[in-house]
């Protein structure tokens, strides 16, 4: 996870990146002279609100008022931070995050690239051992389960060879507390002694999102307990956010439809050896809010496909419970219940792809199988027990974000448990509107101006020097004179300028302006921006001469105050 990135990076970013482009892969636009129109995936709508516009390359509803740039679209419909939106459009679009400010970004990304390096060529090493003989009671083991050499080699399983082990722990201490930070080595307790946590067994190379190798994972030849290691975590090893099997989905697929969440390294290899090429594995652990946020921001439905016993449902519902505040518009959970004693692997082998992916589209819908494991989880006889069922199933359906189907499970939920009109008792909790933008904004000359500078942030070489009296009570004018002092001769854009703002009170102000539309055509905009400069000189000098005359009657103005009012006046009547 990335921790710092520069304005210059930012800005980088927003230049390369087409908000269109970008919007038109989630969402379908529709051209419309000079914007794109869609429906707004944050709030529902029949009829198309949301508007693109290219040429700022904002976004802006007019149903529920969300705006913003690409970084904001990506933070809102993928639920992501902003520095995870950043590192997300960098890796979308291979724009590597070079940081011109930051030393530090810098030095970690060099330590990391040496454990990229170092942890890619062991990698290699197991690769290639399970091919020579040490290797091959494991190769043959491999063959045994089914896999063909094909698969094998696309997820490089490999093996870890007793003489390895020997060789790495024969290495000077240095290079082995480097092993350590790799993950392989650990050190016994007991007599403070490494040892090779992979020792003799199945290698199985864990690639991040972007294909690089960042950990593995060993499975014994025979079933001695514990049958699966992980290697340790690093700086870039961290096993709650990765998924075995993400990076070969995203390459086999152009527009992912769906992600099979299965529990084991195996599985992922036997559906995919069965052209079931959507499908990842969580590493031991269950399933994390990172995972969450990663594999919504490339899918919409997500499958749970855990084992078909106690434990495998126990950890369903634990997903169910994780998934709950993912569930915007659009994004859906299934629920695959396989049958006692299978797992994914051990079934498509028994019953081939065609029968699996039939299982696949039968899958049970997260309403299906949330009121299936609420009731079966919660038996009530007495009024007591029914009231704290309900309050229990309402807990979960709360922290759905998704209104509709929060009203629509709450319905199912009263009927469920024989309470009629249940909807109109409980009021469903409420529907968080997001502010509505103030159209009632009073439009002075300085925000107007304001307004025109951000939407054409050429027109700035006309603002010429501007007098800032310290008398002044122009509202705005110190912010206005600072702003154009700012991006005079820097040749910005309005997604920039806004961008620069994020986080300040004075971003909703801007987010204000930059919607106005003043209904003038292209070719007159230079000269009503100009004529609105000269009314702001105007402006000026006549606020200045009220506040000298003001002055004047309340004490009187010395020399150097009359010589002032009477040049102002003068200059006023030739503006004029
Ligand atoms: P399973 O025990 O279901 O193994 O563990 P499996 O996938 O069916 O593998 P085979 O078919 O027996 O070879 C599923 C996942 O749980 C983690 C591993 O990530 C494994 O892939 N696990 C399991 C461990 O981390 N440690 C263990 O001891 C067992
Ligand atoms: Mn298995």
């Amino acid at each position: 996870m990335i921790k710092y990135v520069s304005r210059i990076f930012i800005n980088n970013l927003l230049d390369q990146i087409d908000i269109v482009y970008l919007i038109k892969n989630k969402i379908k636009l529709k051209k419309k002279g000079k914007n794109f129109f869609g429906i707004c995936p944050f709030h529902l709508e029949k009829n198309p609100s949301f508007v693109v516009n290219s040429e700022k390359q904002l976004y802006h509803c007019f149903g529920c008022g969300v705006h913003g740039n690409i970084i904001d679209f990506i933070m809102y419909y993928d639920n992501l931070s902003f520095l995870e939106s950043i590192e997300l459009l960098s890796n979308m679009f291979s724009i590597p995050i070079i940081d011109n400010n930051s030393n530090t970004l810098k030095k970690v990304s060099k330590k990391n690239n040496i454990y990229y390096k170092l942890i890619f060529s062991l990698s290699t090493f197991y690769t290639n051992a399970l091919f020579n003989i040490s290797g091959k009671k494991a190769y043959k083991y491999l063959l045994n389960r089914g896999f063909n050499l094909y698969i094998i080699k696309y997820f490089a399983i490999g093996f870890s060879p007793l003489y390895w082990t020997n060789k790495i722990l024969n290495n000077t201490k240095t290079i082995k507390i480097l092993y350590e930070k790799l993950g392989i080595l650990r050190i016994n307790e007991k007599n403070n002694n490494f040892y090779d946590i992979f020792y003799n067994r199945i290698i199985f190379p864990i690639k991040n999102i972007k294909g690089f190798v960042v950990g593995f994972g060993g499975r014994v030849l025979k079933n001695k307990p514990p049958k699966y290691l992980n290697s340790s975590e690093n700086d870039i090893f961290h096993k709650s956010s990765e998924l075995y099997g993400l990076y070969e989905t995203k390459k086999e697929n152009n527009i992912i439809k769906k992600i099979l969440i299965v529990e084991g390294y195996i599985d992922v290899i036997s559906l995919f050896q069965f052209n079931i090429k959507y499908a990842v594995a969580i590493l031991g652990t269950s399933i994390t809010n990172k995972h969450m946020k990663k594999l919504f921001s490339i899918t919409n439905k997500i499958i749970y496909c855990y084992d078909g016993d106690k434990s495998g449902i126990d950890a369903q519902w634990k997903s169910l419970k994780m998934s709950l505040p993912y569930l915007i518009n659009g994004k859906e959970v299934k629920f695959m219940i396989l049958p006692n004693k299978e797992d994914p692997d051990s079934l498509i082998r028994k019953e081939g792809q065609m029968f699996f992916e039939k299982r696949i589209n039968n899958s049970l819908s997260f309403s299906k199988f949330f009121f299936k494991q609420l009731f079966l989880k919660n038996l009530f006889t007495s009024c007591e027990e029914k009231t704290y069922f309900i309050h229990k199933a309402l807990s979960y359906i709360k922290l759905i974000p998704n209104y509709l189907f929060r009203i629509n499970l709450i319905q199912q939920l009263g009927e469920k448990i024989g309470i009629i009109n249940f909807l109109d008792i409980y009021n469903p909790i409420k529907y968080k509107k997001k502010t509505i933008i103030n159209n009632n904004f009073k439009k002075t000359t300085i925000r107007i101006l304001l307004s025109l500078l951000i939407q054409y942030p050429k027109l700035i070489k006309f603002v010429p020097k501007l007098k800032f009296f310290k008398s002044s009570n122009i509202d705005g004018l110190f912010f206005f004179i600072k702003f154009v002092n700012f991006y005079k001769n820097k040749n910005t854009t309005t997604v920039k300028i806004l961008e620069q703002y994020r986080g300040t009170k004075l971003k909703k102000i801007l987010e204000i302006l930059v919607t106005w539309n003043h209904m003038i055509p292209d070719n007159k905009i230079e000269k009503f921006f100009i004529n609105l400069i000269k009314k702001l000189k105007i402006n000026i000098l006549e606020n200045r001469i009220e506040y000298l005359i003001s002055l004047d009657r309340r004490e009187g103005l010395n020399y150097k105050k009359k010589q002032e009012l009477w040049s102002l006046n003068k200059i006023l009547i030739q503006k004029k």
